[in-house]
């Protein structure tokens, strides 16, 4: 049998700085996709990288007195350090000073001036230095950069531009007829009736004013645009137009290409043409998620309010920092970091209903059953039924939640599950059962602590892609270590927890409860 490929790709990062927990939202999203189709059998792609060409760059080197060079050398270098303590499980790091690539994109360039989708002209606009990107008059917002708020200046220049209208109405047709291109539907629509309906203008796709980019093969003062420069990476990094292109002959087209709202125009609208004008297949789906935001707005180091996920990881563990990323992202929309409700999920998600879950069940396992869990004795219990058919058809939801990438519902609903397998233990009241000398009372407890365990096994085996490290203390204390028993195949059986498996004789808590108004007070004082 042929597995199934999957290509996930995150944007390639500006390393214009430190990255902070927003930034490394989209990395974990993918991340959590990743091994979760991995569990699912398909062979993963996962290409994340950084976007290192540009004025911006150019600059910052500057500053600091290297060469840009230098400088993106050793950003790259801090963002796979980033990604490591992440346990980002990337295939693929790329970076666009790749020479390579280089050479790609400057082809790239000649063979769409040859065939006419690229023309010379002048170009006159506000410029928007931070974002790289020139506005129209009428696209400021309050006479400032739309997409940033920052101030922004005329400037004109000879320029090179990509004949946008040419695709438009192939790209509405394709919207139309592809409904889960663009996800969520609210960012679709918006393109469409923002950007594709009113008209797509041509884009200026080359720059005069700086030198650090891939310059233009036949007119070298011309440096091209970053956003073609940088789009182009989720295929020079296959080797396209090269003379090895097996990987891009295997995995092109993307499966899934995530991106953050603040940069779906480029990937919605400016991708896919370019795309179509490679006579080249379009991504199957472009999901574009919320932002992280503060209290007080976007983070922003003049405001104060940055926080970087290092810091979390460090004092949380990177389970707890993850989760958090992960859950209170609600699909597609922002989400709002505050000390207080990062405790919040720790101390209820994560201590209370996930931890207490399983150190009560391996407390009652050693008390009643000398640390051994039951044999499988089928339904003993009136609610054995229930709790059976309610977990399978939630792994059904489960797995719907996250094949639609929606990754908060996903874990909302293996806490519901969580919380299922808690009220059972209050509905079987199993310290009555452990009171009576009765065969059959005897019998149900048993019940009890076989799907107690049986639950764990496969909230352990749902968690893995969100929080390995979790799920994989979870199978060890309930000794489980078969891997046929962690597989997500296994998750469909309800009998296949061995004869004499021993839990641990004491179960360490998987989280341990935090100090509320010391820890907000320690997260707040980490703000930068
Ligand atoms: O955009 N919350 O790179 P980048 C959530 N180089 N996500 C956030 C965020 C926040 N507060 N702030 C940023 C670029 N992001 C380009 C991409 S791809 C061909 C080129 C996300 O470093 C942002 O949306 O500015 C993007 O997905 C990622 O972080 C990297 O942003
Ligand atoms: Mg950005």
């Amino acid at each position: 049998m042929d597995t199934k490929k999957f290509y996930i790709t995150t944007p390639i990062y500006y390393p214009s700085g430190k990255f902070h927990i927003g930034t490394a939202y989209t990395t974990v999203l993918a991340d959590t996709i990743k091994k979760y189709k991995m569990a699912r059998g398909y062979e993963v792609r996962l290409l994340t990288g950084v976007d290192e060409h540009g004025q911006k760059i150019e600059t910052i080197a500057k500053e600091k007195n290297l060469t840009p060079q230098e400088y993106v050398d050793f950003m790259a270098e801090e963002a796979k350090k980033l990604w490591k303590l992440m346990e980002i499980d990337y295939d693929d790091f790329f970076r666009t000073t790749n020479p390579n690539h280089e050479k790609v994109v400057a082809e790239i360039f000649d063979k769409l001036m040859e065939q006419g989708d690229i023309y010379k002209s002048e170009y006159e606009g506000w410029y928007c230095m931070p974002c790289e990107t020139y506005f129209t008059e009428t696209q400021l917002v309050d006479g400032k950069c739309p997409d940033c708020g920052r101030e922004v200046s005329r400037m004109k220049e000879e320029a090179y531009f990509f004949n946008m209208k040419k695709y438009a109405d192939r790209l509405i047709k394709y919207y139309e007829e592809n409904p889960d291109f663009i996800t969520p539907e609210s960012r679709k629509n918006e393109l469409m009736n923002n950007f594709l309906k009113p008209g797509l203008e041509d884009l200026c796709i080359t720059r005069t004013s700086f030198d650090w980019g891939i310059k233009v093969k036949k007119d070298p003062k011309h440096v091209i645009y970053v956003w073609l420069d940088a789009l182009t990476n989720y295929i020079t990094s296959l080797g396209y137009m090269t003379d090895d292109d097996t990987l891009m002959k295997k995995f092109w087209p993307a499966d899934l290409q995530i991106v953050g709202k603040d940069i779906i125009r480029f990937h919605g609208i400016y991708w896919p043409i370019f795309l179509m004008a490679l006579n080249l297949p379009l991504p199957k789906q472009i999901y574009a998620h919320g932002f992280v935001m503060m209290k007080d707005g976007r983070m922003s180091k003049s405001k104060g309010n940055v926080i970087y996920p290092e810091v979390l990881v460090e004092r949380y563990g990177l389970d707890a920092t993850r989760y958090y990323l992960l859950r209170e992202l609600p699909y597609g929309q922002d989400g709002t970091f505050s000390p207080e409700s990062f405790v919040e999920r720790f101390n209820y998600d994560l201590c209370n209903d996930l931890g207490n879950l399983l150190n009560r069940t391996i407390g009652m396992i050693n008390k009643y059953c000398n640390g051994i869990i039951p044999k499988y004795n089928g339904i003993k219990n009136s609610v054995d039924k229930e709790l059976e058919e309610y977990t399978l058809n939630q792994i059904k939801v489960i797995e719907e939640q996250i094949d639609t990438v929606h990754i908060s519902n996903a874990l909302a609903e293996i806490w519901n599950l969580i919380s299922r397998a808690n009220k059972y233990v209050d509905e079987t009241s199993p310290w009555v059962l452990a009171k009576s000398d009765d065969n059959e009372d005897k019998e149900k407890l048993d019940s009890v602590m076989y799907h107690l365990a049986e639950s764990l096994r496969k909230i352990a085996i749902l968690l893995n892609p969100f929080i390995t490290h979790t799920s994989n203390k979870m199978f060890k204390q309930l000794g489980i270590l078969d891997e046929n028993l962690k597989t997500w195949t296994s998750l469909e059986k309800y009998d296949l927890i061995n004869e004499n498996t021993k839990v641990v004789e004491k179960g360490e808590p998987l989280f341990m409860r935090l100090d509320q108004e010391q820890e907000i007070e320690f997260i707040k004082n980490q703000m930068k």
